[in-house]
C-alpha cells in the first residue's frame, strides 16, 4: 500500500518523507491556500519545492473548469516536473480532460470522487488514480470505506488498473481499513501517519528493557 501525504505544509512533507515510508504528495487549492500560496508564479513553485523534497507523485490541481482551461493548466502543470499529476475533478469536464492526459501518457488523479459510478467513469478515462473521499462521506453519516470495497471489487472485476487512492482520510483506522480492504493508496494528514507507530505497550515494553539494560550494565 503506498502511502501519500495530504499536505502542502513542507516541513510535515520533509518530516513524512524523513520517516522513509512515503511514496506521494497530494494537495487541493484549500491546502495551498492554508499555507498562503497564492498568485499562479508561487504556485507553481511550490509544486517544483513538493517534488524537489520528495521521491513520489505528486498531485497537482487544476482550478479551471472548463475543458480548454484545464488542458492548458494540465500541460503547464505537467511541465513543471516528471513527479507531477494532474488532479482533475470529476466533472464531464474533468473526465473529458482525464481521457486527453491518459491519451498522451500523463498521469492523472480525479478527485472529489464520491460513488462508484464516478470512479468507473473516471477508469474507464484512464485515470492513474481516483480520489473516493472517505470522511467527508463519514461526516455526512455515509459509510466512505464501503464505497472503497465497491470500488475495489468493480476493478477487479473487470481489470482496470486505475489506483484507488483512498482520500479525506482522517485517522489511523481509516488507513487500517483501507488497508484491509485492499484501497491501493492512501492520502492523509502527518497526524494519521505518524499515529500508526503509536502503542502504549510498546511505551511500557521499551521503558522495561532501558531499566534492565541500565540495572545489568552500571
Ligand atoms: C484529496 O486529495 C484531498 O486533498 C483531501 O484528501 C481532502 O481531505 P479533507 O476532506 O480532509 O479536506
Amino acid at each position: 500500500m503506498k502511502f501519500f501525504i495530504d499536505t502542502a505544509n513542507l516541513a510535515q512533507i520533509e518530516e513524512a518523507q524523513a520517516l522513509g515510508v512515503l511514496d506521494g504528495v497530494t494537495t487541493n487549492p484549500s491546502l495551498m491556500a492554508k499555507e498562503g500560496i497564492t498568485g499562479k508564479n508561487n504556485i507553481l513553485k511550490h509544486y517544483v519545492d513538493i517534488c524537489n523534497l520528495v521521491d513520489g507523485d505528486v498531485s497537482a490541481e487544476v482550478n479551471a473548469v472548463d475543458y480548454e482551461g484545464m488542458i492548458k493548466e494540465g500541460e503547464e502543470l505537467a511541465d513543471l516536473h516528471d513527479q507531477i499529476v494532474v488532479k482533475l475533478p470529476l466533472t464531464k469536464e474533468g473526465i473529458m480532460a482525464c481521457k486527453y492526459f491518459s491519451d498522451k501518457g500523463i498521469k492523472t488523479n480525479v478527485t472529489l470522487v464520491f460513488s462508484a459510478g464516478q470512479a468507473l467513469l473516471a477508469a474507464k478515462a484512464g485515470a492513474t488514480y481516483v480520489s473516493p473521499f472517505i470522511g467527508r462521506l463519514d461526516d455526512v453519516s455515509t459509510d466512505g470505506l464501503a464505497l472503497i470495497e465497491d470500488i475495489r471489487l468493480i476493478f477487479d472485476n473487470y481489470g482496470y488498473e486505475t489506483e484507488i487512492l483512498a482520500a479525506s482520510v482522517r485517522h489511523t483506522m481509516h488507513i487500517i481499513n483501507c488497508a484491509k480492504i485492499g484501497a491501493d493508496v492512501i492520502t492523509g494528514p502527518l497526524s494519521a501517519i505518524a499515529g500508526l507507530l503509536k502503542h502504549p505497550l510498546t511505551d511500557i515494553g521499551l521503558a522495561q528493557f532501558i531499566a534492565d539494560f541500565e540495572k545489568g550494565n552500571k
